[in-house]
């Protein structure tokens, strides 16, 4: 028996020390939870999408009556980008989220089912995306949407 460890490396930074490069999809993540539309969990989520072309895309979650036919921010914003611009690869993702209380405190963790679909675009346009959680006081910054899901399911077990 062998036993294994898988090592994730990513930033932590304050507000104030967001590259310049991603201080406006940040800023866009912050002003898409003003538009989520979230009266069952009071839980506003925003997203925003920079595309290699410079765009962004900005998303926030979309609950229903029906709980399950609700979608999270972050695949909002990416499938509006991956449907409007299939041909520009995506760069980064910034989220946040609010709380009844304001800006949450600990970076808010993509679902199971956003890394995935993060992944995806992943492969798709063979490029990495940054992955930017932003909280109250803190940023966390990482550099693939592999490095959240691990051992991951993806198109090459479809090919074998
Ligand atoms: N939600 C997101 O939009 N993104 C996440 O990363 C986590 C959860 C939404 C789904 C639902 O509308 C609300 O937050 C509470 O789960």
């Amino acid at each position: 028996m062998q036993q294994k460890t898988i090592q994730i490396a990513y930033l932590t930074y304050p507000h104030q020390e967001v590259s310049e490069s991603l201080q406006q999809v940040v800023q866009s993540a912050i002003e898409a939870s003003d538009y989520a539309y979230a009266p069952y969990s009071n839980f506003r989520v925003g997203a925003a999408v920079l595309l290699e072309n410079g765009l962004i895309i900005k998303g926030n979650n979309q609950e229903n009556a029906a709980y399950p036919s609700g979608l999270c921010a972050e695949r909002v914003a990416l499938f509006y980008a991956n449907a409007n611009y299939p041909d520009v690869p995506v760069k980064a993702i910034a989220i946040t989220a609010f709380n009844t209380h304001g800006m949450i405190s600990t970076p808010v963790a993509p679902c199971g089912s956003c890394r995935q679909v993060l992944l995806e675009s992943e492969t798709r346009y063979q490029q990495a995306i940054k992955i930017i959680l932003i909280a109250k006081d803190t940023i966390v910054e990482f550099q693939s949407a592999a490095d959240l899901l691990p051992n991951n399911f993806n198109a090459s077990y479809l090919k074998a």
